[in-house]
């Protein structure tokens, strides 16, 4: 039997993260876990029960309590039951999901559920603190990154495809770089680069290419890696 492998890959948002590790858990067979998506349904259960992002209590509460699961082909996230998927991309919960991950038994809650979905299979897990916290012995480390005007203009082709017309790229730009601010710079598991990840700039690069340029690593890392050869 092949062991099980993680594949971690965290970075700001709009690095192409989703895209990337979407499509590596497809070409590998691995399961793909976004856990962005599971601060985003706490943020979400938060605001439409009304609960404060200073609500710490209660928020952590949330988060042992909530019913998460991903799937993702087609992406779908449910939330105690209920489909989510469109509802926690809206800004208001985007912003919301940066502040509740701020909340160091948010993040205990929904870490200990992060490594429980990763217990029996081969994951890509993508999001600010999986090679640094969730799995500091992850196999293949990812530092996935891209100059902010860039990241800005995926972000307004990407809502804009979603709901039309497309939003003003100075807003999601100011957007984006307020929530890296905050993830960068709070106390529990900022968003950092781990020591042993490596560094990989996607700004002029085609999703193909960093696809394969994690798939080397991935060969390189791994003693099966004949065996993920596609
Ligand atoms: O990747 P995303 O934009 O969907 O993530 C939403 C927010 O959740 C983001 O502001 C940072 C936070 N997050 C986190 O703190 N740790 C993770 N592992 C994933 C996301």
């Amino acid at each position: 039997m092949s062991r099980r492998i993680v594949v971690a890959i965290d970075g700001p948002g709009g690095a192409g993260k989703s895209t990337v590790a979407r499509g590596l858990a497809g070409r590998l067979g691995f399961l793909y876990i976004d856990t962005g998506a599971m601060y985003r349904a706490v943020a979400l259960w938060a605001r439409r029960q009304g609960i404060g992002w200073d609500n710490v209590q209660a928020l952590e509460e949330m988060a042992k309590a909530a019913d998460i699961a991903l799937e993702s082909n087609p992406p779908k996230v449910t939330l105690n039951g209920e489909d989510v998927t469109a509802a926690i991309r809206e800004p208001e919960i985007s912003q919301g999901a940066s502040k509740v991950s701020a909340v160091g038994g948010v993040r205990r809650a929904l870490v200990e559920k992060q490594r429980e979905m990763a217990r029996s299979f081969s994951v890509v897990m993508e999001g600010r603190d999986i090679g640094t916290v969730v799995f500091p012995g992850a196999e293949v480390k990812i530092f996935l990154d891209a100059e902010p005007d860039v990241r800005a203009r995926r972000r307004v082709k990407e809502l804009g495809e979603k709901t039309p017309p497309p939003p003003p790229e100075e807003r999601v730009l100011a957007e984006l770089e307020e929530r890296d601010r905050r993830d960068r710079g709070r106390t529990e598991s900022p968003l950092l680069q781990a020591p042993d990840a490596v560094y990989l700039d996607s700004s002029g690069l085609t999703v193909d290419q960093v696809e394969e340029a994690i798939l080397r690593l991935i060969r390189e890392r791994t003693s099966n890696g004949k065996e993920l050869q596609r």
